[in-house]
């Protein structure tokens, strides 16, 4: 019984894993620096409850290792307002957003195309304009980006029950 819901799990996450997909930022979707920045994904096809969300550079002069942005994300909020608190990071090419277990943050569920956040005072790329312009959802958490405020924004008891609520635990 066991070795069949363990063999089920690794099916899921194996065939699922392509499933989830960074829709924003992208290659032809930008940032811009010291704003309100979207995150979008593939919510509806997610085998994932939640993540963590990190922002990575290819080049180690600009971000040494990837920076957890985001502590616990929701996969069914579906986007997110990335406030400039959150991603005070300086304009440049080469980032890229990472999803990954929140209990293993080198277990990356999806990565984002390679983007470029642009210079304060930049445009936002057309597509996003509209969503960024009306997030607030910032506000509720200042996250923090280092692993001991992870902690604070796991209600162990809460998620439970979400968990519940989803039904992904069988009674
Ligand atoms: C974390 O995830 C990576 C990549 O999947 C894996 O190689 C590593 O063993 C994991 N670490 C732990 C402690 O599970
Ligand atoms: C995250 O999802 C896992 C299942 O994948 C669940 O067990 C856990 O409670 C969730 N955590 C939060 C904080 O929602």
């Amino acid at each position: 019984m066991l070795g069949r819901i363990a063999l089920a799990a690794a099916a899921l996450v194996g065939t699922a894993s392509a499933q989830l997909t960074i829709t924003n930022p992208s290659a032809n979707s930008w940032w811009v620096a010291q704003s309100q920045n979207t995150l979008a994904w593939t919510c509806n096809t997610s085998p994932y409850q939640n993540y963590t969300v990190l922002l990575a550079n290819s080049n180690p002069s600009i971000l040494a290792s990837p920076l957890a942005i985001i502590a616990v994300q929701q996969n069914y909020d579906c986007s997110e307002t990335i406030t400039q608190q959150q991603s005070a990071q300086p304009a440049g090419t080469g980032y890229t957003v990472l999803l990954a277990s929140t209990l293993n943050s080198t277990d990356i569920y999806a990565q984002s195309e390679p983007f470029e956040i642009k210079a304060l005072g930049a445009a936002y790329p057309a597509t996003t304009a509209s969503a960024s312009a009306t997030g607030s959802a910032g506000s509720a958490s200042p996250t923090g980006t280092t692993g001991g405020a992870l902690a604070n924004y796991i209600p162990v008891g809460m998620s439970m029950a979400a968990a519940l609520a989803l039904g992904l635990v069988v009674a």
